[in-house]
């Protein structure tokens, strides 16, 4: 694979309040000290790159927690030192995540002046009593203005595209509430919708909730159900899926996460963050900052690393990882792409593997591209155990 670095994500994990689902690497703060953690990016920076080899960046994703309470001086100063490192490609992505509202989203043409092109707002519904359900700080009417804020920066050409964040299944939502969040988001001229049924993920609030019988349990069909009607609620705003969650205009798919599920290498900062890079004598190294704020910082002063993960990637673990993401993908797993990075090989073994599952109609091989078809989504766990 080549080795040069194309892609970095900075993580912020601070947020003002910590949603009951939510298991992200993420921390609640009166103050958040946004300065210091400036600093200690900068530091992290400065010394993973001594190990690694920069090509001209294409994708930039600042990711949370919520990035967009760091404040257009500290993104723009992320930016500036990639700059000098790395430089960018013609007409990068580099996106934001932000929470609506004016208190979490901050001031978003700033943040498009500081040099993002593309905004990530965590909507998640445009209903305020499934927002409370979600335990979302943000109402239904700042979620409507933060979209009218997205909105009139696309408009003006200040940033090139919008994505929002969707949360469907949550219990007592019905198909009727998910076509009008979808046709209320979209109404504002967004280019790309991320669509996740909601999770209960061990140890969070809302775990609790269901173990005790305080909250119902998200129900498996009706998720279903609304993760088949997605693309027909979203096919009359010109978006179409290329993710199992993902839908977007043409032109308008997220680079960054494209770069992730197609196996390329990436840069990652920041408390909790995970990276994969080039390693010496093997396919790559699969890091993972410590989650915990302090050990963090204290290794950097020293300039050192504190990491909860660091595993070497070898050729069969990586093949594993791109079929997981690539059968995700409409477009399929790029096969070509495949014998380049791993050996044709291993392409023709896989596509032996293969042959009884597209036999079935399970799965479907075609311009060198495999992909799983629609109807068998659902089983997508099964079928690429049966590949791996
Ligand atoms: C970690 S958040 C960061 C973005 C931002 N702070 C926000 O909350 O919108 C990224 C996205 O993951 C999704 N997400 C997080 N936990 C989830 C869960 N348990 N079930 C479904 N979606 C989840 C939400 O849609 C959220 O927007
Ligand atoms: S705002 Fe986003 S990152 Fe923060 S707790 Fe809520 S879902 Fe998690």
């Amino acid at each position: 694979m080549n080795p040069a670095i194309r892609h970095v994500y900075v993580h912020f994990p601070y947020c003002l309040h910590r949603c009951g689902y939510c298991d992200f690497a993420t921390t609640v703060a009166r103050v958040i000290p946004r300065e210091r953690y400036l600093q200690h990016i900068l530091a992290e920076l400065e010394l993973r790159a001594q190990s690694l080899h920069f090509a001209p960046l294409e994708t930039v994703f600042f990711g949370g927690g919520t990035p967009s309470l760091w404040g257009p001086a500290a993104i723009g100063a992320v930016l500036a030192w990639l700059n000098r490192r790395a430089g960018f490609a013609q007409d990068p992505e580099i996106t934001l995540e932000a929470n609506p509202g004016a208190l979490e989203s901050g001031d978003l043409a700033a943040y498009a002046a500081a040099g993002i092109t593309r905004v990530s707002v965590g909507i998640q519904a445009l209903q305020d009593s499934r927002l409370r359900a979600l335990d979302r700080l943000h109402d239904a009417a700042s979620a409507h203005q933060t979209l009218a804020q997205l909105g009139d920066l696309l408009a003006s050409g200040r940033l090139k595209s919008a994505n929002a964040d969707l949360i469907f299944g949550v219990p007592g939502q019905t198909l009727l509430d998910l076509r009008a969040d979808v046709a209320g988001i979209l109404a504002y001229g967004l280019s790309h919708l991320s669509a996740y049924s909601l999770t209960v993920e061990a140890g969070t609030p809302l775990a609790a909730q269901v173990r005790r019988g305080q909250a119902l349990r998200p129900d498996d069909d009706l998720q279903a159900t609304m993760l088949d009607a997605l693309p027909g609620l979203l096919a009359p705003f010109g978006l179409a899926r290329y993710e199992v969650s993902n839908y977007a205009r043409p032109g308008h798919a997220s680079r960054h996460n494209l770069a992730y599920w197609t196996g390329r290498y990436y840069l990652a900062v920041g408390v909790g963050a995970h990276g994969f890079v080039p390693q010496p004598g093997a396919l790559g190294l699969r890091y993972g900052n410590s989650r915990k704020h302090e050990a963090w910082q204290r290794a950097l002063a020293q300039q050192q690393l504190s990491e909860d993960l660091r595993e070497t990637i070898d050729a069969g673990q990586h093949q594993d990882e791109r079929l997981l993401t690539g059968l995700r993908l409409t477009a399929g797993l790029d096969l070509a792409a495949f014998a380049v990075d791993l050996g044709d090989a291993r392409r023709q073994a896989l596509q032996l593997r293969a042959q009884p599952a597209i036999d079935r109609g399970d799965l479907w091989l075609h311009d060198e591209h495999l992909g799983v078809v629609p109807h068998a989504l659902a089983r997508l766990d099964s079928l690429i155990a049966e590949l791996a």
